[in-house]
């Protein structure tokens, strides 16, 4: 399965905040929006908020409707989504609601923080809570990674903080940004923001796409869909599954020291794969991974036209091996979208970084996600230190 779709969801200020700095919860939305909120939990597999969040407002994250509840049942899900919430410390109170209410819990934490956590005397049993080490740190790409291939989940909304939703945004991890603006100022300086410093994709002067916008009493629901640098397209949770596996196929290439080590899936635009390969398959000294897997296909395959080559290394451009190029094989296949990690080094040949620039020239849609870059690199680092 997939990662999730992931939706942030938060309440702010006018002037950006999240809370103020006093002991009590800020609320921010009104009742109606309140139910709005309800409403889309129901209709998600899970939860998520940090331990932050945990530990100042003590929610309880549950879907308070008996009417959703019931058609949830009615459609064979859970009562309650599953509540998830991420600790690197494990310094959680075992005495929060967060444990005690509602259906099951996970808590993604480190090595560290699930031993502190298993000695803790959270509730166990068919409501109870799952503590998960995700080693040394709880990094989001295997935190998803997990919910989508073991917990089965499909549409995850993050309900905060600040220091979650920031990560998840500046790691491009976030298929939308679901903001309910309230008509208050908080206007401390040392108040929780929604979103912090740093770099987000695209840089600075980027922007997201609109999906909608909707009063709900005095608040203005706004829903943006963050983009793909360049593109104005939404990364999709189906787009990073599939990279991180053609960055996974790339390290089952028989290693080199005259070619990078590279995966690729062929995915059709219902999220059917149709083909993948990876470099020097089937003992061929000089195949390359999207050459291996367009191979694979019947060229008059009418999918091919609205099909997505996702590759851990952009596709070439230049070859001495064989007559054509990567990128013009894609071209020729017709397909018109590619996903990758990696622009092309010049280890083994000059200006190799150009078969993004041959594929857009003809129109077909580029998409790099950088944040695969490592894992792309990973089997090639005997060849790129
Ligand atoms: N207005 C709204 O809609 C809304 C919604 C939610 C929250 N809030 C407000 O937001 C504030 C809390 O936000 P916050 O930024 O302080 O906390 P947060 O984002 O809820 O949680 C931060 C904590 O989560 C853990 N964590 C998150 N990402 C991690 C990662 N990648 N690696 C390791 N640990 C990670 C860490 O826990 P450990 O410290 O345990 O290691 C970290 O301290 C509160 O004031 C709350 O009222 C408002
Ligand atoms: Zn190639």
């Amino acid at each position: 399965m997939p990662q999730p779709y992931v939706l942030l969801s938060a309440a702010v200020s006018l002037d950006g905040y999240l809370d103020d700095t006093g002991p009590e919860r800020l609320l921010l939305s009104n009742p109606a929006d309140f139910d709005r909120v309800d409403e889309v939990r129901a209709a998600s597999d899970a939860i998520l908020v940090g331990a932050g969040t945990l530990r100042t407002d003590n929610p309880r994250l549950l879907v308070n409707s008996p009417e959703r509840r019931a058609t949830r049942v009615a459609a064979g899900l859970p009562e309650y989504p599953l509540k998830v919430t991420v600790s690197a410390s494990g310094d959680l109170d075992p005495a929060a609601q967060f444990w005690h209410t509602g259906g099951e819990k996970v808590v993604y934490t480190t090595d560290r923080g699930a031993e502190r956590l298993r000695g803790a005397g959270l509730p166990t049993g068919p409501t109870g809570v799952a503590v998960v080490s995700l080693g040394p740190a709880p990094e989001w790409p295997a935190l998803l990674d997990h919910l989508g291939d073991v917990r089965g989940i499909r549409r995850l909304m993050v309900e905060g903080g600040g220091l979650v939703h920031t990560q998840l945004l500046q790691q491009g991890l976030a298929d939308e940004l679901l903001l309910a603006v309230a008509p208050v100022f908080v206007g401390e300086a040392d108040a929780p923001r929604m979103l912090g410093t740093g770099a987000y994709p695209g840089g600075p002067r980027s922007r997201l796409r609109l999906l909608e916008t909707r009063p709900v009493g005095d608040v203005v629901l706004i829903r943006y869909a963050p983009t793909v640098p360049g593109t104005g397209r939404a990364v999709s949770a189906a787009d990073r599954h599939w990279l991180a596996l053609a960055c996974e196929l790339a390290a089952e290439c028989p290693p080199s020291r005259t070619a990078f080590s590279v995966g690729a899936v062929v995915v059709a635009e219902d999220g059917t794969e149709l083909a993948r390969g990876h470099s020097r398959e089937d003992g061929d000294p000089v195949v390359h991974a999207e050459e291996a897997a367009l191979a694979k296909l019947d060229p008059a395959d009418p999918r091919l036209a609205s099909a997505t080559v996702y590759s851990s290394l952009e596709p070439c451009a230049h070859r001495a091996s064989r007559p054509a190029p990567c990128a013009r094989l894609v071209l020729d296949a017709g397909v018109r979208r590619v996903v990758t990690a990696w622009r092309e080094p010049d280890t083994f040949v000059e200006d190799a970084a150009v078969g993004n620039a041959v594929l857009s020239a003809e129109g077909a849609e580029v998409v790099v996600l950088p944040e695969y870059e490592e894992r792309a690199k990973a089997p090639n680092r005997h060849v790129v230190g």
